[in-house]
């Protein structure tokens, strides 16, 4: 029913913009209370406190964002985690080492693979199952032993976007959560990280604006067959993830990278019919960044920048650029998500594809 879509084209386009309020339903209780295992179910704090280690287990963007969680819960708690896409697992044979906590994430809670994934962990060792899950009553929750909601409400577009970034916010809770109860952070440490979430609805709604400009650079890009897609650190999954919305809805071969990568293979791809979509935060990791853009520029490959504010020694490099309004933090991850989805949504309207249902997928795959 178009009825409800108001004043937005494809209900992808309404669902970027509900990212703001879904952020803030899904932070809701851990504004209130602060990190705390309580936020995860009453058994929480005593299974947090003996877990030895986490295997994250997904698909498709569900999997991105387990990627990105790995990198904020090895710096906040010293855990090992590794993350498995969820086809892949269930037709591995290793031992799960005992008190490992599995942390399953999906939107539906009834992808096939991830529930066939999560049964063959149970019998792979002790271990405790973590459902991060859009759907209150799922099979996925109703296994679990501990559950945390996002409260995206329904996300309609088969392109994960609400979805995506209330998974990223609800594990940035689990980390931080991890860490105040296994007392892997000092306090002050631990009040930065929770003082970062407040801004977070704002940060989106501040990106808004700059959707006229990626609008533009979509145009550009739908003339593109290929492009590639470059982070490093908590932004090399969102690369992922960026080439994975403009492969779904805008049928564009993309491939998304680890910056650092590109020598050991894809710079062989550069040209000047290759776009190179990179996002760059202000971090220790920039001047790395910056050579590699210079490996891509001397190659004749466009880019197309986005960046954080401090981050102006790259423009040199670049064919485009657009600085974020304000400094992203360690949310830099959920923050970038928001201009690869406008830019991969502008590109998919260019070109005059069924933007809420790509053809060949479906919202939910309840089949192997
Ligand atoms: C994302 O844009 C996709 N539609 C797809 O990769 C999705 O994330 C995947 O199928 C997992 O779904 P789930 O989160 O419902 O398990």
């Amino acid at each position: 029913d178009s009825a409800d879509l108001g004043p937005y084209r494809h209900y992808m386009q309404k669902e970027i913009f509900a990212q703001p309020v879904a952020l803030a339903d899904t932070l809701a209780a851990a504004l209130k209370h602060g990190f705390s295992p309580a936020l995860f179910g009453s058994d929480a704090h005593d299974i947090f406190s003996k877990t030895t280690a986490i295997r994250i287990v997904a698909c498709g963007s569900s999997y991105h964002a387990g990627l990105v969680a790995r990198y904020w819960i090895e710096e906040y708690t010293g855990l090992p985690v590794s993350v498995d896409i969820a086809s892949e697992y269930r037709y591995r044979s290793g031992k799960e080492q005992d008190g490992t906590l599995i942390v399953a994430i999906s939107q539906s809670g009834e992808t096939a693979d991830l529930l066939a994934a999560l049964r063959s962990a149970k019998e792979r060792g002790q271990v405790h199952i973590l459902a991060l899950c859009n759907v209150a009553h799922s099979t996925l929750t109703r296994e679990a032993d501990l559950v945390a909601l996002t409260h995206a409400g329904i996300e309609i577009g088969v392109a994960s976007t609400k979805a995506f970034t209330t998974q990223l916010a609800a594990l940035f809770t689990l980390a931080g959560s991890l860490a105040h109860c296994r007392q892997t952070l000092d306090p002050a440490a631990l009040a930065e990280l929770a003082n970062c979430l407040p801004r977070l609805p704002a940060m989106f709604t501040d990106i808004f604006p700059l959707e006229t400009a990626l609008e533009e650079w979509a145009h550009e890009l739908s003339h593109y067959n290929h492009a590639l897609f470059l982070g490093r650190h908590t932004l090399f999954p969102i690369a992922l993830e960026g080439a994975l919305k403009l492969k779904e809805i805008a049928y564009i071969h993309a491939e998304g990278y680890a910056a650092g990568e590109l020598k050991h293979g894809p710079l062989a791809l550069v040209d000047e019919e290759m776009p190179v979509i990179v996002c760059a935060a202000n971090d220790a990791l920039f001047d790395k960044l910056l050579s590699n853009l210079r490996e891509v520029q001397a190659r004749g490959g466009k880019i197309f920048l986005i960046a954080e504010p401090g981050c102006e020694a790259a423009f040199d490099y670049c064919h485009r650029t657009i600085t974020l309004p304000s400094k992203t933090g360690p949310l830099a991850p959920i923050v970038f998500t928001l201009p690869l989805q406008f830019l991969a949504y502008h590109t998919a309207c260019r070109k005059g594809t069924d933007v809420d249902k790509p053809r060949n997928l479906a919202k939910s795959v309840t089949v192997e």
